[in-house]
């Protein structure tokens, strides 16, 4: 038995990986997260208090790091500003957590000898043609668009050099679009079932053409602690469970799951910079590590996540407003 570090563990898909850890194994964890706007005490209620500890604090404070490393086997590092919507309106915290944040773990990493894996994301890939046949693998070059993008590329450039120079025992992830419950409103799944629920016409930006690769975060979370068990050292696994589906087709599956007719939606401004297709071709995790996908169908997986937000409104309610106000104030 040993004790994980998981950061940004209070968020959506660190703490479904915190579920999964006390769920599927004998560790226990400490979770170190800010409590942004998107961090959320509630997404880790119920679990057991002799096996989990919560500490409030920022993974840019180095001393509150460095004591926290001092007590833990493995580090997995989630903590991030996460939004792109947001990083073309205010990008400073996107470098400020994502780039010296990162540099910050990875320092402490190095001190304690501690392994250390590393959760990003294919964006860092940038985007491919709507037509285009073929899927982000691990030898992609780096090409992201947005500063959300940007700044992941950049911390796992950071994680790549600290295992080349420092001889760091780190590995990196870079897994596709997530869903499931306990996801902030401002993302586009719940926020479109959110909106449905509060009578208000789902948001397509642009044509509704864009393509993401959508995985549940249940299968994010088996594919992490997989690598963390089994990945080689300095190495690089793509996460995604064959997901493709445009904007448009979900907002239409949203609705007639929700009882609602497939066409009411409206179509608002696009996001400026908006990737047009996301696709990950994950045989390196599939045949060297044999994880599989458990959410073969998206359609159950995203009527199950329905359920949760119409169950569990409690959770989502206090952060509505706020957001849809932020998107009408952009004509979105
Ligand atoms: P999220 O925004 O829901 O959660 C981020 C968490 O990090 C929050 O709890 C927040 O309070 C915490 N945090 C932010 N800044 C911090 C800081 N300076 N110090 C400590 N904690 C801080 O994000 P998410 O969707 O759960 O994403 C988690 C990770 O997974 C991120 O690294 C993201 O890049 C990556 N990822 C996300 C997706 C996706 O579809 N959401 C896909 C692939 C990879
Ligand atoms: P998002 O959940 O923000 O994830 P990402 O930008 O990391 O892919 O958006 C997913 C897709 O949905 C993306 O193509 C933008 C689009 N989108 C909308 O069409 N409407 C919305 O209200 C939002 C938030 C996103």
């Amino acid at each position: 038995m040993s004790r994980l570090l998981v950061t940004g563990g209070a968020g959506f898909i660190g703490s479904n990986f915190v579920r999964h850890v006390l769920a599927h194994t004998d560790h226990d964890v400490i979770v170190l997260d800010k409590l942004t706007y998107a961090g959320n005490r509630d997404s880790l209620a119920g679990l057991p208090d002799d096996r989990l500890r919560f500490v409030q604090g920022d993974i840019g404070d180095e001393a509150l790091v460095d004591g926290l490393f001092e007590q833990v086997d493995a580090v997995i590092h989630y903590a991030a500003e996460s939004h792109n919507d947001n990083s073309l309106h205010d990008p400073r915290p996107f470098l400020d957590t994502n780039i010296i944040g990162t540099y910050v773990l990875l320092e402490a990493a190095r001190r304690h000898e501690t392994r250390f894996h590393h959760i990003s994301t294919d964006e860092v890939y940038g985007d491919l043609e709507l037509e285009d046949p073929s899927r982000f693998t691990e030898s992609t070059p780096y090409n992201p668009s947005s500063p959300y993008s940007s700044t992941k590329a950049s911390s796992d450039l950071l994680v790549r050099a600290w295992v080349r120079s420092f001889g760091i025992q780190a590995t990196i992830s870079n897994c596709s679009n997530n869903y499931g419950p306990y996801q902030h409103v401002e993302k586009f799944i719940p926020r479109q079932i959110t909106n449905v629920l509060r009578g208000i016409r789902p948001k397509l930006y642009g044509s509704g053409e864009n393509v993401r690769d959508w995985i549940h975060a249940d299968d994010h979370s088996s594919a992490v602690l997989t690598i963390l068990e089994k990945g080689r050292i300095g190495e690089t696994y793509l996460i995604g469970a064959d997901g493709e589906k445009n904007n448009k087709d979900v907002v239409e599956m949203i609705l007639e799951t929700m009882g609602q007719p497939r066409d009411a939606y409206d179509l608002v401004t696009d996001r400026a910079g908006h990737d047009l297709r996301y696709a990950i071709d994950s045989q390196r995790l599939r045949s060297e590590l044999g994880w599989r996908p458990r959410f073969g169908d998206f359609a159950e997986g995203l009527a199950a996540t329905i359920d949760w937000y119409r169950m569990n409104e409690q959770w989502w309610a206090p952060s509505k407003d706020a957001t849809e106000a932020f998107y009408a104030a952009k004509g979105q």
